[in-house]
């Protein structure tokens, strides 16, 4: 049985309003969603709380114009290592091949290395141009300024730290942060100061967001350490923290094991010795954390300063 309250043709414009009311319902619902998911900022407040979000998150470095996720970033790595792999295979450890899998900010190797041709830089402003020239690290990509050295060249003490940080990257010098306003403070307790001292680095640019450098960075960047350290020819080298310590002790074991125990280390060429005691310590940016390690780096000190002496 059928029940016909409205006439048949009624039934049809009903039908019909139905359907278009749908229609704007849901081109209003796309709009709207489109609208919430692409976030489009119009005040001056909104972009700022969208900026302090993005700093507090962690966010502290733009490496491409617009935003990316990470598995967009790691596509543009993965094209970048393709093109690579077209290139002719580079020689010695130190290739495009190296190229990290599981980095999560993309490293890109150019064919250049630094590697031999650094025998014919014969000072420091020398090894300080090349390491300008040099496109083969992503890292120098996105750093403000390249962090060569502090401190008289001089000095019988070579101190070297991990990376240049947000501070040192925007000055273009090391250990200018927090962290260096304690080394200055550690070595104000030995009665030394910056012109007692040279400081560089094991990375002269800054890690994006400050994370730990990558081996593959590292090794691609030690002939410019290695060097820089012939060139200064220091009586001491006093390596601040696990990366430095673990570089150039060519060691896996921890900081903690090492710091304190002095190695004497053959930073010379083929065939000719260039013997330089070694003296691993606690970084200044792990002392801020654990200040209760201060008293072992302060023996550290008063090592680094009978080794001076003698
Ligand atoms: N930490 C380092 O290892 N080096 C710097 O230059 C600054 C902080």
């Amino acid at each position: 049985m059928t029940c016909r309250i409205l006439p048949r043709h009624w039934h049809k414009k009903a039908y019909l309003f139905n359907l278009i009311c749908h229609y704007i319902l849901a081109v209003i619902f796309l709009v709207w969603t489109q609208n919430a998911m692409t976030a489009s900022y119009v005040t001056h407040s909104e972009l700022a709380a969208a900026l302090r979000w993005q700093m507090e998150m962690g966010v502290d470095v733009a490496l491409v114009d617009s935003p990316a996720t990470q598995g967009e970033l790691q596509t543009t790595s993965l094209k970048v290592d393709v093109q690579q792999q077209n290139k002719p295979p580079e020689s010695g450890p130190l290739s495009a091949a190296a190229a990290p899998a599981d980095d999560i900010y993309p490293v890109l190797f150019s064919a250049q290395t630094p590697g031999s041709d650094l025998a014919a830089v014969k000072t420091l402003d020398a090894l300080r141009n090349a390491m300008l020239d040099f496109d083969g690290c992503a890292l120098k990509k996105t750093a403000s300024n390249l962090v060569f050295a502090d401190g008289n060249p001089e000095a019988k003490i070579m101190i070297i730290g991990e990376a240049p940080g947000g501070d040192e990257d925007r000055m273009g010098l090391p250990f200018v942060g927090a962290a260096g306003q304690l080394l200055d403070k550690m070595l104000a307790a030995i009665g030394l100061d910056r012109q007692h001292v040279y400081i560089t680095n094991i990375l002269p640019w800054r890690p994006p967001g400050n994370r730990t450098p990558s081996s593959e960075e590292v090794a691609l960047l030690w002939p410019f350490l290695r060097r820089h350290i012939q060139l200064i020819a220091p009586k001491v080298i006093f390596a601040l923290g696990g990366s430095s310590a673990k570089l150039l002790l060519n060691t896996t074991t921890g900081i903690l094991k090492l710091r304190g125990q002095v190695q004497e280390i053959d930073f010379g060429d083929a065939g000719q010795a260039n013997l330089i005691p070694v003296l691993p310590s606690l970084h200044p940016a792990y002392l801020l954390r654990a200040p209760k390690m201060k008293q072992q780096a302060f023996h550290d000190l008063l090592a680094l300063k009978s080794m001076c002496r003698g």
